[in-house]
């Protein structure tokens, strides 16, 4: 075995024991006699793994009993617009609060479907810090307001109760949802891919408010009809099996080690033992995020000389450590801290990093 400590930002590292258990029911899956991905999605076995997804996503996120939890298909970025479709009208208005990439990206599919507008956007800063709340530019009675409480390539993170009156809060959470304990209630929808801290890509989670389960923006086929998922409990076509089973396997995993509150107590030590290096460093490495809103999740970095960043891949990949180039936004490095990310792993990356300033001068 020769695997290493894997920084990817997603998909991105899965916890090993759910990969021991996965290679197992490859084979075989349980009683089935036959591998996870052979079996049909209407059996007795996939139908109760499917409603195990739901519980476990239900106890460990405290999703109140108003509130559905849809699994679909098409990642975050079909929720780009599926999103405004559902539950905006053709004379309503959503709002966007830009933060970075992709609450940028967010804004600009939703705009081909729904009248929008941007209540404030981070970009004048090159998404180094949020827009204080107080410059926001809400609008009244606006069917939604959407946010991207964690920028995956800009590593900007920010309190994700966001407080917008009346107006539902959209957020779309696909790198840092199960990272730490959230007040569901204070969300009109929560969405995430899963391929960062959940599972498998493929399988996409949305939990929704049923009020807003309810609302018919427009007539649409089901398949883009959040109310005719939740009818058909996330089953209303054939569901990546294998990407379904992984994520139940990781909220498994996620609750036998102590739940969210335990993950936001290993990330938030992850997280301050990679800043710390980063500015204990002379300079050496920067990370240039305003430090009220650092990801704990997505640490970008610059090298103090860029000259050196061939070297820094290079030698990080020979010393076990995979997938650090940042994002070509922003360039420089990238470590990705998710919930399956060891601390031992982010000591070895601030043990290497030491090792190389001291090398490299
Ligand atoms: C915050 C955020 N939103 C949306 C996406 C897009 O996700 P997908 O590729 O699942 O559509 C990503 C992917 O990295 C992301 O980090």
């Amino acid at each position: 075995m020769s695997r290493a400590y894997n920084f990817s930002a997603g998909p991105s590292a899965i916890p090993e024991p759910v990969l021991h258990r996965a290679r197992d029911a490859l084979l075989e899956w349980g009683d089935e006699r036959a591998s996870v991905i052979e079996v049909s999605h209407r059996g007795k076995a996939f139908v109760a793994l499917v409603d195990q997804l739901q519980s476990s996503l239900r106890a460990l996120l405290g999703v109140p009993d108003d509130y559905s939890v849809l699994f679909v298909q098409g990642g975050a970025t079909q929720q780009f617009a599926q999103i405004p479709m559902n539950i905006a009208g053709p004379d309503d208005i959503g709002d966007y609060l830009i933060t970075g990439h992709w609450s940028r990206k967010a804004h600009a599919e939703a705009a081909t479907v729904a009248r929008t507008h941007v209540v404030a956007s981070g970009e004048a800063a090159n998404f180094t810090t949020v827009p204080d709340r107080a410059q926001w530019s809400l609008t009244p009675g606006a069917a939604y307001l959407h946010v991207t409480p964690n920028e995956t390539i800009q590593g900007v993170e920010f309190d994700d109760a966001v407080d917008a009156g009346a107006t539902p809060v959209v957020a779309d959470m696909s790198s840092n949802i199960l990272s730490r304990p959230v007040d569901v209630r204070r969300f009109g929808i929560i969405y995430a891919g899963a391929q960062k801290n959940m599972g498998a890509a493929g399988l996409t989670l949305v939990v929704m408010r049923d009020d807003l389960l309810a609302r018919r923006g427009r007539p649409l086929p089901n398949i883009f009809t959040f109310a005719a998922q939740a009818k058909e409990k996330s089953l209303l076509n054939t569901p990546p099996t294998f990407a379904f089973y992984i994520t139940a396997l990781v909220l498994e995993w996620v609750a036998a080690e102590g739940g969210v509150a335990e993950m936001a107590r290993r990330n938030r030590a992850k997280a301050d033992m990679l800043y710390a290096a980063i500015d204990g460093s002379n300079g050496y490495y920067r990370n240039p995020v305003d430090v009220r809103y650092r990801s704990r999740m997505n640490v970008p970095f610059t090298l103090h000389d860029a000259a050196l960043d061939e070297a820094f891949l290079s030698e990080s990949k020979a010393a076990g450590l995979l997938a650090l180039k940042g994002h070509k936004a922003v360039g420089g490095m990238r470590a990705s801290l998710y919930n399956a990310m060891p601390l031992d792993g982010v000591r070895t990356l601030v043990e290497f990093m030491a090792d190389f300033a001291r090398r490299h001068g």
